[in-house]
């Protein structure tokens, strides 16, 4: 990849770029002056790991902006958090014409997304993703929102950002533990639209930020990203579209919600639930027990759970998961693999077959 690329996601008159590269202090430099050059006002949020982690971005290019800052972790991804930060807003007279830069992971881009999305009805919001797992997945297509106990992500609303930064350089401070929940997401791109990437980490585990394959990988997933959040933005596709990317997700959501917000890395649980969603499609009979083997054996290779660390109990587990938003009807809908590199989704799944595997993870 050359030194700065972008790609344009196509979605009409909320189509945005995102930029990747290392090092692109500049590029934001620009932005924030360009917009105050046109009298917006700007406001930064963000965590306290972010902030210290990203100092020369707050002593830099977003010196002297407003910023509201969170502590680390998922913890604040709710409504009490997203409450005080609509208060900060107004404080800071933010109006219709600003800016909220996200500069953080999943938790605070799905945060300031959901602010921006909300606040004064709609204000334009630039995401600045620091973690792996953001770049490749919550910072691109507009979900936001955040949890509430009954489940992951049950308040929200779709809402583009105006830009997307990807600077490989912010990875290089994350740790192992936060990019191996990266590469969870990275590791269900390949097998739900590009086996050759699942090959590629199969031959090879992608497991320190300076592997070279990383940049062009982030724009590969990006890319995957951007085709299926054009073809169906606000997931309504009666079948497939944007809940394919919800590989592993149904299992992950009903993990993190039993086991307590934080316990598991949002990815850390996808570890788990793309093992789970493969166990299943060999149950449904669409792919051999060698190819859940190769999952797993992925999953395992980036030092990521397979199966539950401490046992949970499973009826809670089958609870969480009637919550989850792709039920419809109070049916269970699940992404499964049709095979390695392509997943479709399946309605009508007996919850027998969820009991059964929620059992073989571990659960009580
Ligand atoms: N993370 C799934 C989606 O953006 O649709």
């Amino acid at each position: 990849m050359s030194a700065v690329e972008t790609l344009q996601v196509q979605l009409a008159e909320r189509s945005y770029p995102i930029t990747f590269g290392s090092g692109l202090g500049t590029q934001v430099a620009e932005a924030v002056s360009a917009a105050r050059s046109q009298g917006r006002r700007l406001v930064v949020v963000t965590d306290d790991n972010v902030r210290a982690a990203a100092g020369a971005l707050f002593a830099g290019p977003l010196a002297g902006l407003p910023t509201y800052t969170v502590p680390a972790g998922e913890g604040s991804k709710t409504l009490g958090v997203f409450a005080g930060a609509c208060e900060f807003l107004a404080r800071e007279r933010i109006d219709r014409g600003g800016v909220l830069v996200a500069v953080g992971g999943g938790v605070v881009g799905d945060l300031g997304g959901f602010l921006a999305a909300a606040y004064l009805r709609g204000i334009d919001f630039w995401q600045i993703p620091t973690t792996l797992l953001a770049m490749v997945d919550s910072a691109v297509g507009g979900k936001t929102g955040v949890n509430l106990e009954a489940g992951k992500n049950l308040v929200g609303a779709f809402h583009q950002p105006r830009s997307v930064t990807c600077d490989m350089a912010l990875l290089r401070t994350l740790p192992a533990r936060e990019f191996a929940a990266g590469m969870a997401e990275v590791i269900k791109y390949g097998l739900l639209a590009d086996a050759a990437l699942f090959t590629d980490l199969e031959r090879a585990p992608m497991t320190s930020p300076d592997d070279p394959r990383l940049a062009g990988i982030v724009r590969r997933c990006c890319a995957i990203k951007a085709t299926v959040v054009q073809a169906d933005e606000r997931e309504t596709a009666s079948s497939g579209g944007r809940a394919l990317l919800n590989l592993g997700h149904t299992f992950a959501h009903a993990i993190e919600a039993v086991a307590g917000y934080g316990q598991y890395l949002h990815g850390e649980a996808v570890g788990v639930g793309l093992v789970a969603a493969a166990r299943l499609s060999e149950l449904l009979g669409l792919v051999p027990a060698a190819d859940v083997a190769r999952v797993r054996r992925v999953v395992e290779a980036h030092t990521l759970p397979v199966r539950l660390r401490a046992p949970l109990a499973t009826d809670a587990l089958v609870e969480a998961m009637k919550r989850d938003k792709k039920v419809k009807h109070g049916r269970l809908r699940f992404v499964v693999l049709e095979r390695l590199g392509t997943a479709v989704t399946r309605d009508e799944v007996d919850p027998a077959l969820a009991v059964q595997i929620w059992k073989e993870m571990g659960a009580s």
